[in-house]
């Protein structure tokens, strides 16, 4: 059996993998009965798992296995000075041109970009201005073809809201949060006073998100609302570097041990920083259109606590009671979305082979991620005691295995086909032979093998692979 490789066709495995994802139950455009909703999508019942799967990874890694991280899960909407004090409402800006033709709106960097002029987001206006004249003559409107636009304009990225506001009146907008963190920076102070933490320690959060992104795009890889896994990890000012250093060897293992292929991983160092970060890595992985950002490693300095301070009038200093000193900790912060993690996992899980004579697509999850961990078929449907014994088995097994389905629909193939298409790494089979012989058959997802095991060591062998 030979792999086929991906690589090979980028274009097509995008097509691939949203329409599995539909297909199968993984993502489903939002609203699409009404003609969906830009930028936003819905897990569907695979989706979900394989999404829960997911962030319970990242809990277990960010939480669970260290003593020096607490989680957190703080509100979406928060008082809007915070995002004053951040910076956000003055400094949270994607570059934007119009179409005067067909009015498009269109991010200017992302468009510089794709003739091969190196641009971001963070440029200033004037730059970007100035880059987007030069090479005017070569950059086309995407939707219709046009040479005409207006000038770069810097769009704020901030969801307003009419929360609490219930005059029509031009009470100013609370907002959606545009990052996760700043909740865990506002919570600094009470997770000190409430729990035995001592700096360096970390505050993880995983939760929803929401920018106006002006051109959504590449499905989950950029939504108007999505998911941040999140990690602030407060340091000593001196020890920042040293901490940052070891929070990118630490998440590097942490993705690495969610199955992937690590040469479709790779460290991008930021080239413009703002202004109070040290240092910035990306973790990029290969998607259909080449490598992107994953997730974000930085080293912050004490810009977050410092600003809060000020905003708020709060001291947000620490005070290490066994040197008796008192600074504002320094912040190295670990940022990944959902999405994004869950699109790399079925981009890198995605695999067409040759079984039998035919070709199938099969995605080789690492069981602990399956979103089903395993599926008990009754070879045929119209013999009663092998769909009793197929109960039973699917009974005894879901007690410890979950979760689980039970398939009786259609020829034993085409069971086979729609547990590899959603990854499911074992499927086990009753047949005649298992009713005298209390065996039945297990058939491995990658490889297609079949092999007859016990139905007393299932379980066992079953469990032994699933945890995460
Ligand atoms: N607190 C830092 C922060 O939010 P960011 O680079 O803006 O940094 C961090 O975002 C991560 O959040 C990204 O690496 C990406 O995985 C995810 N992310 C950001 N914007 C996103 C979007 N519009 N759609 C999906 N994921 C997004």
């Amino acid at each position: 059996m030979s792999e086929n490789s991906k690589k090979n066709d980028s274009a097509g495995l995008m097509e691939k993998i949203v329409s599995l994802c539909k297909r199968r139950g993984f993502v489903y455009p939002s609203s699409e009965i009404y003609s969906g909703f830009a930028g936003v999508y819905d897990y569907g019942p695979m989706g979900v798992e394989l999404e829960n799967n997911l962030k319970a990874h990242w809990w277990k890694w960010m939480v669970h296995k260290r003593q020096d991280i607490v989680g957190l899960d703080s509100s979406i909407f928060m008082n809007p000075q915070i995002w004053e004090a951040s910076g956000h409402t003055k400094g949270f800006f994607d570059p934007m041109v119009e179409c005067k033709e067909c009015n498009a709106r269109i991010r200017a960097d992302k468009m510089l970009e794709d003739i091969g002029v190196k641009a971001d987001e963070k440029m200033p206006e004037e730059k970007l201005n100035g880059l987007f004249q030069e090479n005017e003559q070569k950059i086309k409107c995407p939707k219709c073809g046009k040479r005409n636009f207006t000038k770069v304009k810097k769009f704020n990225l901030l969801v307003k809201s009419n929360l609490g506001d219930f005059t029509d009146s031009n009470m100013a907008p609370s907002y959606l949060r545009g990052e996760t963190c700043q909740g865990i920076y506002v919570n600094f102070k009470n997770v000190v006073d409430s729990q035995h933490v001592k700096v360096p320690f970390g505050i993880a959060q995983i939760g929803k998100a929401f920018r106006n992104e002006i051109s959504p795009r590449q499905f989950l890889f950029r939504g108007r609302e999505f998911e941040q896994m999140e990690m602030q990890y407060f340091t000593r000012p001196e020890e920042e570097m040293s901490e940052y250093e070891k929070l990118k060897e630490y998440r590097w293992k942490a993705i690495l041990s969610l199955g992937f292929d690590e040469s479709n991983l790779r460290w991008k160092k930021h080239d413009n920083l703002v202004f109070y970060a040290k240092e910035a890595y990306d973790v990029e992985y290969n998607f259909p259109w080449g490598f992107d950002e994953m997730e974000g490693i930085h080293a912050r300095g004490n810009y977050d606590l410092t600003q809060h301070s000020k905003g708020s009038g709060k001291d947000l200093s620490y005070h290490d009671s066994e040197t008796n000193e008192k600074f504002i900790p320094h912040i190295v912060e670990s940022s990944g979305g959902v999405g994004r993690l869950f699109f790399a996992i079925m981009c890198d899980a995605y695999k067409e082979d040759e079984l039998g004579g035919e070709t199938r697509v099969y995605l080789k999850l690492k069981p602990s991620l399956a979103p089903v961990k395993a599926a008990v078929f009754p070879l045929l449907k119209n013999k009663p005691e092998l769909v009793s014994k197929a109960k039973e088995v699917f009974d005894m097994l879901n007690e410890e295995i979950q979760p689980m389905v039970f398939d009786d629909n259609g020829n034993i193939g085409k069971r086979y086909r729609r547990q590899d298409e959603i990854g499911t790494p074992y499927c086990i089979t009753v047949d005649f032979d298992s009713l005298e012989k209390n065996d039945v058959t297990v058939r491995d997802r990658d490889t297609g093998k079949q092999e007859r095991v016990s139905i007393a060591d299932i379980g066992a062998r079953i469990k032994g692979a699933i945890s995460l």
